[in-house]
């Protein structure tokens, strides 16, 4: 494959650091281009992922007098916080920088001086509300009084608490400073206005060229369009943000979204100055063969695709997105995030009771691509259970155990190989292009969907091929089955990779290979040198019961006027998969959820003290299970010794007598009579049921 010459700069949108990063963060703006840059990374591709903290405004302002403490405080807490998060999350952000830096100061002035220098701004003055006392204008929401609407006299000067109706802090009746109570007076003050209607044809034409953006985005933006854009303020009355760097205008700062975008270019400025090579950053931002790609949730389109590049192409230096793959809203629990912010859904809560790959994974397997999704909490446990541990993990962890007992712990030799072990590479290779081209498209459910595809056809190859019926007469072509499977498990680390790194990782070890090979052109190729010894084996997703939603973390952000939710919401299943009675209708997604296997019996003796249990030993493909069953009653141990019999392979396993049962028997039973359910003909026990 011809060298990678792609160039890109990715942004996740930057968070507020007036509060705890959530999950809608994460399915909007930071899990999407985490995955995008570490599939970029691994074909090879010149990419820089930059991001940070959104440190002024007054949102920052309001929560430090929430809080009691300083503003400073407040980012500091925040953006610190927010940090961790996401590196205990696994997102690999080339920076992750903040507003409050000098080097975006001086950028967000620079930028500023450099539109108001070519003349651009407009200048209107505006009446706003002054206090005396405080010796300052007020913004919206410093403003408190009546609502003409519903007569609440608490009403803020943006919106009314009480009946949600949007407000200016002149429709309230007897307006006072929130802060003081000090009754305020009208007060002019002169603005500068960003002239975007004047960019409308510009943007159009620059719009319909992006054939290849989400029509969510590009419908949007058009319908902004359609009902024309107005001119922006970019400067405001606060003491909170980026002074503005014209004399006359000194008192005032530039509006947050304004200067917030410029904020990329700071982080990249920040980025290659701690490299040491501080003038790298123009290669990217003058750069005119950049793909310049923002990541973020549908609030921020108009920002990102109207005003932004608006601003950008008045400056005229700058390079202009490439795409701005704005995904939809997560619901959690059928709430909205802002609703349900706070309770339950911070990062920094989640990453403590769950894995960062579990997380990542029912994240991404739920991303909002198009349109609102609802996320559960359970997802995480069932995600995990169902999914990375009966696929992935079962693959992973049946190669090496096999390797482990028949092959000394090493990567056999390949003598013996097959049109089916050729197959199967070129199988996933071919898929590596369907996922590559999935993640061009941002398309990352698809692309996780066709990852797993390949996953489940190596655990078809693993079935098909016995090598536990081979071993014995035909070693070397056991051996070649194993080499691989070894060869798979490595392949797979690498198309996991963008979205389960910490899995990948742990693959490596396991199999005691360098990631040097870590290249998206390697799948498909048998990369492990055969008489290797292969890492210490562990389990890579641990089974979660229900119950671990116990141990739930105290969130300090939970609002405390709420009331308190559990933090993870415990959901209740059913475990017994036998509904009879009530006529539960489930969908077959549902049902998919259920993996029934065929197992042989391989012993079976009574339970001490117990008329009805059985102890069964079962071989199921190459594994052994131990399971306690309820058919003493109907079945001597004798009589079904070398039955072939219908599993639950995925169930909780759970105590019986004190004895651990490891799965349940399928049997039908109609007034007193249990028979068990088997199989017609004589297929190998590990056969999947569908
Ligand atoms: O909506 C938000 O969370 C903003 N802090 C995003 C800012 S993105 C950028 F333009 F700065
Ligand atoms: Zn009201």
């Amino acid at each position: 494959m011809p060298e990678n010459k792609e160039k890109f700069l990715v942004t996740s949108a930057l968070t507020y650091a007036n509060g705890y990063t959530h999950l809608g963060h994460i399915a909007g703006s930071i899990l999407p281009a985490d995955i995008f840059v570490r599939y970029k990374r691994l074909t090879g591709a010149d990419i820089i992922y930059v991001c940070g903290s959104d440190e002024f405004g007054t949102a920052m302002e309001v929560k430090s007098i929430e809080e009691g403490i300083t503003i400073q405080e407040v980012i500091d807490k925040y953006h610190f916080s927010n940090k961790k998060a996401y590196e205990d999350l696994g997102v690999s952000f080339d920076i992750y920088s903040r507003t409050s830096k000098q080097v975006h100061i001086e950028t967000a002035q620079q930028f500023f001086l450099d539109l108001y220098k070519k003349g651009l701004f407009k200048e209107r003055t505006e009446k706003q509300l002054y206090s005396e006392k405080e010796q300052r204008f007020l913004s919206d929401r410093f403003v408190l009084g009546e609502c003409p609407h519903c007569g609440y006299e608490d009403a803020r000067g943006d919106q009314c608490e009480n009946c949600g109706k949007l407000l200016s802090p002149f429709d309230l009746i007897n307006p006072r400073s929130k802060l003081t109570g000090d009754i305020p007076v009208v007060k002019e003050s002169k603005h500068l206005y960003f002239p975007l209607s004047d960019y409308s044809e510009k943007l159009k034409t620059w719009l319909e060229s992006k054939k290849k953006w989400k029509p969510n985005v590009l419908n949007y933006c058009f319908g902004l369009l359609k009902s024309g854009l107005e001119d922006r303020s970019v400067t405001r009355d606060l003491k909170w943000g980026v002074k503005v760097p014209v004399e006359e205008f000194k008192d005032k700062v530039i509006y947050v979204w304004i200067e917030a975008p410029v904020g990329y270019i700071s982080a990249t400025k920040d980025l290659f100055e701690t490299h040491g090579t501080p003038d790298k950053w123009k290669d990217y931002w003058y750069g005119k063969d950049t793909k310049m790609i923002h990541f973020l949730g549908k609030d921020n389109i108009i920002f990102h695709a109207i005003i932004f590049p608006a601003m950008l192409m008045a400056h005229g230096e700058y390079i202009l997105a490439d795409n701005v793959p704005a995904n939809e809203f997560l619901n959690l629990n059928g709430e909205k995030f802002s609703k349900s912010k706070g309770v339950g859904s911070l990062v920094k809560d989640i990453v403590k009771i769950y894995p960062a790959d579990v997380i990542r994974y029912s994240i991404a397997s739920s991303m909002p691509e198009n349109r609102d999704t609802d996320f559960e909490m359970d997802e995480f446990r069932t995600k995990n259970n169902n999914e990375l541990a009966a696929i992935l993990g079962n693959f992973i962890n049946r190669t090496v155990v096999f390797a482990k007992s028949k092959f000394e712990n090493k990567v056999p030799a390949d003598r013996k190989t097959a049109k089916e072990d050729e197959d199967i590479l070129a199988y996933a290779s071919s898929q590596s292009e369907v996922i590559g081209k999935h993640y061009n498209e941002y398309h990352f459910k698809d692309a996780i969907s066709e990852t797993f595809n390949v996953i489940r056809a190596c655990n078809k190859y693993f079935n098909d091929n016995e090598p536990w019926k081979k071993v014995k007469d035909e070693n070397d072509r056991c051996a070649s089955i194993i080499n691989t499977c070894l060869n798979l498990c490595y392949n797979i680390s690498i198309l996991i990779e963008p979205v389960l790194p910490n899995t990948s990782k742990s693959i490596f070890g396991i199999l005691n290979a360098g990631s040097s090979e870590l290249k998206w052109e390697n799948i498909g190729k048998k990369l492990l040198t055969e008489g290797n010894s292969l890492g210490d084996n562990h389990i890579l997703f641990p089974f979660i019961e229900e119950d671990k939603a116990e141990d739930k973390p105290e969130s300090d952000a939970v609002d405390k006027e709420k009331p308190k939710k559990e933090v993870i919401q415990k959901v209740k299943i059913t475990e017994n998969v036998t509904v009879s009675n009530d006529n539960l209708v489930i969908s077959i997604d549902d049902f998919k959820k259920v993996v029934l296997k065929v197992a042989k019996v391989i012993t079976a003796e009574k339970i001490e003290g117990s008329k009805k249990l059985l102890k069964l030993k079962l071989q199921v493909g190459d594994e052994e299970r131990q399971i306690v069953s309820g058919i003493s009653e109907f079945y001597t141990p004798e009589s079904i010794i070398n039955r072939k019999v219908i599993i639950v392979y995925n169930l909780k396993p759970s105590k019986l007598m004190k004895v651990e049962s490891q799965g349940m028997l399928l049997a039908a039973k109609l007034n007193d009579k249990l028979t068990l359910v088997t199989v017609d003909t004589d297929i190998e026990s590990g056969a999947e049921v569908s």
